[in-house]
């Protein structure tokens, strides 16, 4: 299959869709309608489109991303009229929080109705629903008169994609088409609620934090245990997705938070490079410029570098030492914005060993921490 990409050249220059921008995602729209798939640009990642009421569609997608069929996948709308067809009933608690966040960051899962194939929601009762805030999602959704189905748009287990670039990587050849919409804003998944059941319980951290939905409910919503650490053998998570691997780079990676974490970054970089391996440590700007001091090289965003250039040795560097900075620590948004990038990143210079700086763990940085967690397998050294 040959991918078709649009780029939205008029909205990446002015965060404005033009007429001629519009025109690219009528034809997008039409691939959808025509039963095919279409990666697009969301506030959050990218999203792997398809008619999510065509269970063909949905089929296709599992296929194009590699994944387990019984992983259910998000239903993307343009508007609230268009949640009540997908669910039986609508708690008081989804009116209040579609109300309070919704066009944005954060997916509702909700008791489904029949009009919602089970090929969609993986075999389950439940479906969860999405209304982006992004315009081109939007104006996408609106296009096509449908729920749109979209995974992030990334191969199974593989960090999302926050770049037309990563979905080129990930999903060239297998896909209809690819929507160049620029770097998405949050750059971490959106938060999933599940209100299935008699009590909220959050499912998956994103930029809708648990302080944001306590303000909404008038009370805190409960933790899924999959956010706690690694589930016990046998045990089957609420959102079926999160038992998988997920976000993993190909090197082995440990997360070290505390006072002292520059420090042991650097002995635990040092000791990996004494073994000849090729490190990548990702990390604040604070940490990074402390590392830059002892001779590290500091990578500029998507840096390729040749494979000769090594940290110089005379200063006290490190040989093979890369160090990725995702932002300040006292901007969480960049920090989230620029992570699955930087993962991405360390795997294609190769890197055989990643080491990476965590963050405290409130608002914003709990949904940094969990995707850091597990794409470090849960390695965690505190320091
Ligand atoms: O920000 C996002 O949510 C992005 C963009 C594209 O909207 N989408 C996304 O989709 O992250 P995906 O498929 O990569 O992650 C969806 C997660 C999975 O962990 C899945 O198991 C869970 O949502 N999920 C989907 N339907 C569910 C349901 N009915 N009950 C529980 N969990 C569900
Ligand atoms: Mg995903």
């Amino acid at each position: 299959m040959k991918t078709r990409y649009f780029e939205l050249t008029d909205y990446k220059r002015s965060g404005v869709l033009s007429a001629g921008d519009i025109e690219k995602l009528k034809e997008a729209a039409e691939i959808l309608r025509q039963g095919g798939l279409c990666a697009f640009p969301t506030e959050t990642v990218y999203g792997l489109g398809g008619n999510g009421l065509d269970p063909e569609a949905s089929g296709k997608i599992y296929a194009a991303k590699g994944r387990p069929s019984d992983n259910p996948l998000i239903l993307h709308i343009s508007c609230l009229d268009e949640l009540k067809p997908l669910v039986s009933e609508l708690p008081e608690a989804a009116l209040q929080l579609a109300q309070a966040y919704w066009p944005g960051p954060m997916t509702l899962v909700l008791n489904k109705s029949e009009l919602v194939p089970k090929t969609t929601t993986g075999g389950l009762e439940t479906v969860a629903v999405r209304m982006p805030s992004h315009p081109a999602a939007a104006k996408l959704i609106e296009l096509t008169g449908l729920p749109i189905a979209a995974p992030s748009a990334n191969r199974s287990g593989r960090p999302s994609t926050t770049t037309a670039e990563h979905c080129r990587e990930d999903l060239d050849g297998l896909v209809d088409a690819v929507i160049d919409g620029g770097s998405c804003e949050i750059g971490l998944e959106s938060s999933i609620i599940d209100l299935s059941g008699a009590e909220p319980v959050l499912l998956r951290p994103g930029a809708i934090t648990a302080e944001m939905l306590e303000a909404a409910l008038g009370k805190r919503p409960a933790m899924d245990a999959a956010l706690l650490g690694p589930l016990a053998e046998g045990v089957r998570p609420k959102a079926p997705g999160m038992k998988y691997r997920h976000y993993a780079p190909k090197a082995p990676m440990l997360v070290v938070r505390g006072e002292q974490a520059a420090g042991k970054l650097l002995e635990l970089a040092q000791a990996h490079a004494a073994q000849g391996e090729k490190v990548c440590i990702i990390c604040s700007r604070e940490c990074a410029e402390a590392l830059q001091e002892r001779g590290a090289i500091l990578l500029e965003r998507g840096a390729k570098l040749p494979e000769s250039e090594a940290a110089p040795q005379e200063r006290g560097g490190v040989e093979g030492l890369r160090v990725r900075c995702i932002g300040s620590r006292t901007e969480e948004q960049s920090l989230a914005r620029e992570l699955f990038a930087a993962i991405r990143e360390a795997d294609s210079l190769q890197a055989d060993y990643i080491l990476a700086e965590g963050f405290p763990e409130d608002s914003l940085g709990l949904a940094i921490m969990n995707r850091m967690k597990k794409a470090a397998g849960w390695q965690v050294l505190e320091a």
